[in-house]
């Protein structure tokens, strides 16, 4: 290993540690694929423009494939591989198998790492470019359809399942998961099918 291309690093993936001697060049995303074997993380673009690599890094969305693996040393890591809890599949998982919140399933990983994301970004207030009031005393907006897919709209699905994906982010964001206000307007008597219709809409 030359020490001025490579380094020896360690990864916090998933709350596992993983060693691996690293080209600087190499990307977060290549490291995940290429020598970790987690092929959950998917590459689309390579460019930064798709979403499909989408991971968690300290809780906080990135796209693995514009992250140096070096980078992420010291960081804690999440990929779809760690969502669920054994058996258990996380609430958002659960939201888009329940709902078809996805047709070929490529871009699932990366949508459903950015859904989880988005549910505790607007519980904990941050606005989107389609909120109306910004104001930090005004709390968190309804979380709307509109406001879903402005907040995912750095996760491309080249199979156009959109539709389905904003009525699983919204079921996700409603199951309690993540403190916020309900998705949809929540009339009385609604079955759980007709408000996800509602959050299509
Ligand atoms: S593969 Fe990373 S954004 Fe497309
Ligand atoms: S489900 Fe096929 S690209 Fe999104």
């Amino acid at each position: 290993m030359d020490p001025s291309t490579s380094s020896a690093i360690t990864l916090n993936i998933n709350g596992e540690k993983h060693t691996l001697s690293v080209d600087h060049r190499t990307t977060l995303l290549d490291a995940l694929r290429e020598r970790l074997e987690m092929t959950g993380t998917k590459k689309g673009c390579d460019q930064g423009q798709c979403g499909a690599c989408t991971v968690l890094v300290d809780g906080r969305r990135a796209v693995s494939c514009l992250q140096f693996a070096v980078a992420a040393e010291d960081r804690q890591i999440t990929t779809i591989e760690g969502m669920a809890e054994g058996d258990e599949l996380h609430p958002v998982q659960q939201a888009f198998l329940d709902l078809d919140g996805y047709q070929c399933g490529y871009c699932t990983p990366g949508q459903i790492c950015s859904a989880v994301a988005v549910i505790e970004e607007h519980a904990a207030g941050w606005p989107s470019a389609v909120t109306d009031d910004v104001r930090p005393e005004a709390g968190p907006p309804p979380l709307t359809p509109e406001e879903i897919r402005e907040r995912m709209s750095g996760n491309l699905c080249r199979c156009g399942a959109y539709t389905s994906i904003v009525q699983a982010v919204a079921r996700a964001a409603r199951s309690g998961r993540a403190a916020g206000p309900p998705a949809t307007a929540s009339a009385a008597g609604d079955t759980q099918e007709e408000k996800d219709k509602e959050a299509a809409a």
